[in-house]
C-alpha cells in the first residue's frame, strides 16, 4: 500500500542492516569502556536507533529527547522546540545523539551545544542519513550510515505529515504526493 508513493528506493533494508552492523562495530570499538548514553531525537530516531543499539555489544544506556524543526511541511523551518528533555542528567558522560537525518544541521548543533553546556564529558552524532547539499551550521556527524542528494525522503523514521515512517527502507516520495 505504502509502496505505490515511492518513487524509487534510496536505501535499501539489506544495506541498512549492514550500516547498523557497520555502525555499531565501530561504536562498540571506541566507546566500550565508557558506558555512554545514546540519546535518540524522536521521533525520526527510532527504527534506526533500535536497530543500532542491537548491534552494540557493551553497557549503555538509552535516553529520548524529542525535538521538531519540520511542522509537518518538507522544508527545515529552523524553528526548533524541545518539546521533551532528558530524564537525566549528562555531566561527565559520554553523549552519543542517534538521529535519522542530518538535513541543515540546526536540530544537531542545539542539541550538541545544550548536552555539552550541561558538562557532558563529549558529544558525538550517528546518523542512518546525512544530506550535506541542506547544511546551514558548520557540522559534521561522526559516524554516518549513507550520504544522499537533496531529495525529500522518507521511511525508516522519517516522515511526510506524520506518515511513511513505518516503511522498512528509506524511499523518494512521488512529488505528486506532496504536490496535491
Ligand atoms: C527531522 C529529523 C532530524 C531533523 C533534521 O526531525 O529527524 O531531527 O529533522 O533536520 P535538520 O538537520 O534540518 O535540523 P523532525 O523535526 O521532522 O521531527 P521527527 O523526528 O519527529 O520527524
Amino acid at each position: 500500500m505504502l509502496e505505490k508513493d515511492i518513487e524509487k528506493v534510496l536505501v535499501s533494508e539489506q544495506e541498512i542492516d549492514e550500516i547498523a552492523k557497520r555502525l555499531g562495530k565501530q561504536l562498540t570499538e571506541e566507546y566500550k569502556d565508557k558506558f555512554p548514553i545514546v540519546v535518540g531525537l524522536l521521533k525520526g530516531c527510532v527504527p534506526f536507533m533500535g536497530k543500532l543499539i542491537n548491534n552494540m555489544d557493551m553497557h549503555l544506556e538509552i535516553e529520548f529527547m524529542d525535538v521538531s524543526s519540520y511542522h509537518g511541511g518538507i522544508e527545515s523551518s529552523g524553528d526548533i522546540k524541545i518539546s521533551k528533555d532528558l530524564d537525566v542528567a549528562v555531566q561527565d558522560r559520554h553523549i552519543i545523539i542517534a538521529e535519522d537525518i542530518v538535513d541543515t544541521g540546526r536540530t544537531i548543533k542545539v542539541i550538541m551545544d545544550l548536552l555539552k553546556y550541561r558538562g557532558a564529558k563529549s558529544v558525538s552524532v550517528v546518523t542512518l542519513l546525512d544530506k550535506p547539499e541542506g547544511r546551514v551550521v558548520n557540522l559534521d556527524p561522526e559516524y554516518i550510515g549513507k550520504t544522499i542528494p537533496k531529495e525529500f525522503v522518507v521511511g525508516y523514521g522519517l516522515d511526510y505529515d506524520e506518515k511513511y515512517r513505518n516503511l522498512p527502507y528509506v524511499g523518494v516520495l512521488k512529488k505528486e504526493v506532496y504536490m496535491k
